[in-house]
Order: structure tokens, then sequence, then C-alpha cells
């Protein structure tokens, strides 16, 4: 039998296919939707286990469709019930305006994030309650409390004000996970300054760009992080990416690793002597609900990522309550996020929605596989982790290093499980449930994106029946639908665009300084309607469920982390040796896709193995190393339409299967194609 892994990527490239074609045809006629049926085969049932059900926060499927309805008949007053079990210094007067495509939430209102995730809790009598179970990959331990972390959170915020940071102001982070990287998001959001944080395994290039864009004042970062056993040179990077740079004005830089630094005088300062001497009172003051919280940069179908706005009391609102149940929050629980702060899942299901409740949680720093494979198992024994949120490609790579791992630890502490980032495929879904979940836990596999700020389908643990390979239905107060070209709604299993058809809290506010670019991504297409398009195709099946299917731009989705093919092309195109690429996603066991250029050089004779060695470290220097190309194919020439686009479509065809059997009528010139097939065959 074919490696169930492998199998199941198939089915879910094809079906990204069968996505892409149909949409040619639209409306007349949905191919797609016939193929995707024919694929998927998938009607394992998996119901919540009673006892869990018992104490959970929404205990049926009638309760929750009974709740559904309520909040979708009048969202604002569900998601004004949910704000108000938040703290607000000045209540709003209106829960939503809505000028399409521009939402404010809670108008009026003022409330202090920070406040909501630190003070409220010692206020409450918790302030000895572990907010933070660090684990540092070395293998250093420390727990940090609730008053602990208010009083360092205080501290690094009167630093920041100190060195003359205001509200407003744009900081960049770029930190290892450790504790100090929540500290210096909630310091920033304590003094109303806005975060823009930059996942530590970005380059140079990638800092300088956020830089540019953001025109921030000040850097947070580390003389290194650990991982896989070597430090990462935060500082390094950073320096490299300030040499041009003329915004930046402070570098607090946390000491982690004793790794040698250069400190340039007057700009560059010791996070440890900064917060010496520093009050650790400082006070929360007011924001109104709509001031920017955080900016946080994403990949989409240019080459230059966008910045996505979010702002405070809306998109905490929706944190706070998607963990709550979603993660079906109880006091006791030790939940564990893997995600890294650099990412959207980090902000929501590290930071503000786990610290909003008031949660305990793992923060570990390193990589799944240091010293091996089981680090993960040991870590969920150790602090007896009773929730676990992880991405499907972390479970593929679990899966193959073999079930030793697991099985040679305790994991029965584990009451829940959960998926993000990409469609998990059904047969890591199964090794999940039954590896990890001891076949009791329910698994939540949780659809969202950096803009929508929050978890938008989901099963709730204790209510929604399971079926592996479905985020199966929407949070409360979350209209999400399937439509065609025309805006309609399509049939049961009939693929098509997903939306959402009415605003909700935590969506993104817009594009950083891209008002134009916003409107157009999200809302031009059904502007008429003024729905929200998510940039996912995907069906509902005969239950309502939702199916994911993967992306309908140019958009690739390697280890659950989003890179734009146009990014990698222009990081292809600047290097000398090379006249013109296009970059497109392979099927990939591990990965969930894998990165394939196609190059055409200015000097064809100038192909070879070191040439594409070079080319895949230039696109990790200029990006980061996730972006690196996994092949390098050099072609004579592209396939182009008549009026010069190159056309993707039939690169990723021969990618998949090695010939194209799609409609090559716009094509410019065959023989390209022609050659392109025949070097896929040898
Ligand atoms: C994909 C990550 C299927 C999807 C939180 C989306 C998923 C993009 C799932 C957003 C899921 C995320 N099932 N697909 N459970 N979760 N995706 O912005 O294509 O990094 O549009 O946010 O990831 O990626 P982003």
């Amino acid at each position: 039998m074919e490696s169930s892994i492998g199998m199941a990527t198939r089915i879910r490239t094809l079906a990204a296919l069968a996505v892409f074609k149909g949409f040619s045809t639209l409306p007349n006629r949905n191919p797609m939707s016939d193929t995707i049926e024919s694929l998927s085969t998938e009607n394992r049932v998996f119901s919540p286990p009673s006892n869990f059900a018992a104490t959970a926060r929404v205990q049926s499927l009638e309760d929750y469709k009974k709740l559904y309805a309520e909040s979708i008949a009048d969202p604002e007053s569900y998601w004004a019930e949910r704000a108000s079990e938040l703290t607000w210094q000045k209540p709003w007067e209106t829960v939503l305006e809505w000028k399409k495509p521009d939402a404010k939430w809670f108008v009026g209102g003022q409330l202090n994030v920070s406040e909501n995730c630190l003070d409220r809790h010692v206020a409450a009598g918790n302030g000895d309650k572990v907010a933070i179970l660090f684990e540092g990959e070395p293998g250093d331990k420390r727990a940090v409390t609730y008053s602990q972390l208010l009083a360092d959170t205080c501290k690094f915020a009167n630093a920041l004000k100190a060195r003359g940071i205001k509200p407003g102001d744009r900081v960049i982070i770029y930190m290892p996970m450790v504790p100090e990287a929540a500290v210096a998001m909630l310091a920033c959001a304590r003094i109303g300054a806005v975060h823009s944080v930059v996942f530590g395994g970005f380059s140079a290039q990638s800092i300088s760009d956020r830089l540019e864009d953001s025109e921030a004042v000040a850097v947070v970062t580390a003389d290194g992080g650990w991982r896989r056993g070597k430090v990462v040179e935060l500082k390094a990077s950073v320096d490299e990416a300030l040499e041009e740079n003329t915004t930046v004005k402070n570098v607090f830089v946390l000491k982690r690793t004793e790794n040698e630094v250069t400190m340039r005088n007057g700009r560059d300062h010791w996070w440890h002597e900064e917060i010496e001497g520093a009050s650790e009172e400082c006070p929360a003051l007011a924001f109104d609900s709509e001031h920017p919280l955080f900016i946080l940069y994403t990949s989409g179908s240019t080459g230059k990522p966008k910045g996505i706005l979010h702002t405070s009391g809306g998109y905490l609102t929706g944190a706070y309550t998607t963990y709550r149940y979603i993660f079906d929050y109880k006091d006791n629980d030790v939940f564990w996020c893997t995600a890294d702060v650099g990412w959207i899942t980090g902000h929501s299901y590290v930071v503000y929605g786990p610290m909003a409740n008031g949660a305990t949680q793992v923060f570990y720093e390193g990589a799944p596989n240091q010293p091996d494979f089981g680090r993960f198992w040991q870590i969920v024994e150790d602090y007896k982790v009773s929730v676990f949120y992880t991405a499907p490609t972390a479970i593929r790579a679990f899966i193959k290093a073999g079930d030793s791992f697991p099985e040679g630890r305790d994991l029965s502490s584990l009451r829940l499980l959960g998926s993000v980032g990409e469609p998990i495929n059904p047969e890591a879904w199964m090794w999940y449930h039954t590896k990890i979940g001891g076949e009791r836990c329910p698994i939540v596999d949780t659809w969202w994106q950096t803009e929508t700020g929050a978890i938008l389908i989901s099963p709730l643990p204790g209510a929604t029946p399971l079926k592996p390979g479905t985020a199966t239905l929407p949070f409360f107060g979350i209209d999400a639908a399937i439509v065609d070209e025309t805006g309609k709604e399509v049939a049961a299993n009939e693929g098509g665009k997903l939306v959402i058809r009415k605003p909700w809290p935590s969506m993104l506010r817009g594009i950083y300084r891209d008002e134009a670019r916003f409107k157009e991504t999200y809302w031009d297409e059904y502007w008429d309607q003024g729905f929200y398009l998510a940039g996912d195709g995907a069906r509902r099946d005969e239950d309502g469920n939702f199916w994911i299917v993967g992306r309908l731009d140019d958009v690739l989705n390697v280890s659950g982390h989003r890179l734009g093919t146009a990014e990698v092309e222009s990081a292809l195109v600047a290097h000398p040796a090379v006249a013109e690429a296009a970059v497109v996603g392979k099927p990939h066991e591990i990965k969930g896709q894998g990165i394939v250029a196609f190059v055409t050089l200015k000097t064809e004779s100038n192909a070879c193995d070191a040439l594409s060695a070079e080319l895949r470290n230039h696109v990790g220097t200029q990006i980061g190393a996730i972006a690196k190309p996994d092949e390098i194919r050099f072609a004579a020439g592209l396939p182009k339409t008549r009026s010069g686009k190159i056309m993707r479509r039939l690169l990723k065809e021969i990618c998949a299967s090695g010939t194209v059997s799609g409609d090559t009528t716009t094509l410019e010139d065959f023989n390209v194609v022609a050659a392109l097939q025949q070097t896929s065959e040898d």
C-alpha cells in the first residue's frame, strides 16, 4: 500500500488543482465539486466523549446550534456580551460602526490590553498563578507568575517610555521564544506603542523591509536564541538590517545566550541595564478600542508582504472568547501552543488569548527535534500539559520520526488537542488522535488567518462531531459561507470561495499604509454584497462542515506558513545570474507544500548544481530559511500568455504530474511547455 501521508498529500493537491480549474468555468458549471466529492471519502465521525462534554463550556451540538443561531441573528449583542467580560476603563457607546470595508468595534470605549492580560488577574487574587512555564532549548527552566509578568512588563514599559517611545510609535520585536518576547509585546500594549513582531527565522533583508514599511522607531531583540543546539544570531541580523535605516533610534538587547555582539553607542542598550532601577509600576493608560495594537506582516500575491493591522478592543474580544470556548478553558489547564510569537498564532493563542483568560501555559524556545523527536512529548509529560495546539506539518514530521518517541512518554495529562495552519490530512489526524490523544482527546481543527485575528471555523470540543480533515462549523457570531462567482451560496458539497458575510470584532482593520490594496484584496470581489474574501477554496458537506481545500491565489503554504510565490520570485531575480523566475508549490510529505522554482538564466550555459545551491542560499538571505526552494529547475523559457503573464497553472501541472493536460490555448509558445515536460520526464 502506498504511504498514507503521500496519498493524503496527493489528494489535497489534486483537490486544490480541481478548484483552480473549476473556477475558470464558473458560473455555468462547477466541475470541481464533482472532483472534490469523489476524492473525499472521509466518513469516520468522532463524537465528543461524554465525560469531556459533561464539563465543557458547550455540551452538545443542539446547544451549539441554538447559541449559534442566536449569535447570528444578532452578532452585535453576542459580541457585546463577550466584550463586557473584559475590563473597560470607559464603556463603549456603539458596538459596531460598519462603513464597508472599514469596521469599528466598541466605539467610544477605552481599555488597556495589557491590563486585561495581567493586572486584572492579579487584582482577582491570582497573582501567584503561573503564567509561563518556560523551557529553553538547552534545558533551562523558569516559571513566571502573573505578578512577576506584570512587574516585568511594567519595568520594560517604563524603559521604553524613558527612551521616548510614545503611543502610536511602531516597535519591531525580533526575539527568541522566551518570556521576554511576551513582556516586550505586553509592554508596547501597555504604553500604546504598536508592535510588529518579526519571526526570528526571517533574514536581515526581511527585517529591513518591515522596518521601512512600518517606519519603526525602536527594535527589541536578543544577543541570540537557541535553535538545534546553535545560537541564532538575532542581533547581527538587526545590525545588518539597520545599516541604511534612518528611523530607528533605539535597540533593546536581551542577554539570552552570552553570544558576542556589537553594541552601537547611543543606539543599542542592554535590556537588563535598562530595567535596572525602573519602577515595577507603570499606569495602564486607557486607549480607544480602535487604537492600533499591532501590525503583523504576511504574504500575499505580490512581492511585498502586507502589514496586517489589528486594533485593541475587538481583537482582544476575539482572542479572549475563542480561546475560552474552543480550547474549553479551565482554570487548572496547562496549555501549550507550539507556535512562535512571530506568527499570528503566537499573538492570539500564546500571548493575548490565553493571557486575557489568565491561563497557565508552556513556552518552549527550541526545535521539536532537539535533541531528538521526543522533546515535545517529554515537555508534555514534565509539565502535565492538558491542552496542546500544533500544526499538521509538525505532526507529519513526528509520524515520520516514528512512534517510539511518544510511546515512551506519559501523555495522560492531555485532554484536548488542536491543529492550525493548513488542512490536516486524515491520516495525520488519525495518528494525532490515537498516538498523542490516546483516543480520548477531541481535536479542534481551527481555521483562521492573520487577517481574521482569531479562529473563525472550528469544532467546539464538547459539542461538535469530528470528521478527520474538516474544520467543521463556524464560531458564534461568524457568518461564514461558500459562494460562487456571483456571491450566491453554493449547494452542499459544491466547491466555491470561502467568504465571511458579516463583520466580526477581531477582523483586520487594514493593510498598513495601503488602503487600496486592502480594499482590492479582500473586498472588491464581493463589493456589492459586502463579503470578506478569505482567499481559500472550500466546500460544505451535508452536515454543514467546512472542508478547506487551499488557497486560490498565488500564496503557498509551506509548513503551515504563508509565502507568496511573487516574494520568492523577486528574491530570485535579484540574483545577478537570473533573468526570470516562476515559483510554484509542489506536494511535500512533511511540509505540505514544497517550493519549486523554474529559473531562466541570463547565460543559459551557467546552469549547474553549484549555482542551484547558491540560488537557494540567496533566497535564504533575502527572506529566510523557510523560503528556500526545495528544487531549482533551470529552463530555457517559461510558459507565458500572449500578453506576457507567466502561466503558473501549467508549471503546477508539470510539477504535479509531469505533463500538461489543461487548456493551453492562451499559451504564447507551446514549445516552451514541451521542453519543460521533456525535462520533467528525464
Ligand atoms: C490556511 C494561520 C485549513 C488557510 C492561522 C488560510 C488552514 C491560511 C487552517 C492562513 C485549517 C489555516 N484548515 N487551512 N485549520 N488554518 N489554514 O495567515 O489557507 O498564516 O487562508 O494564519 O492558512 O494562514 P495564516
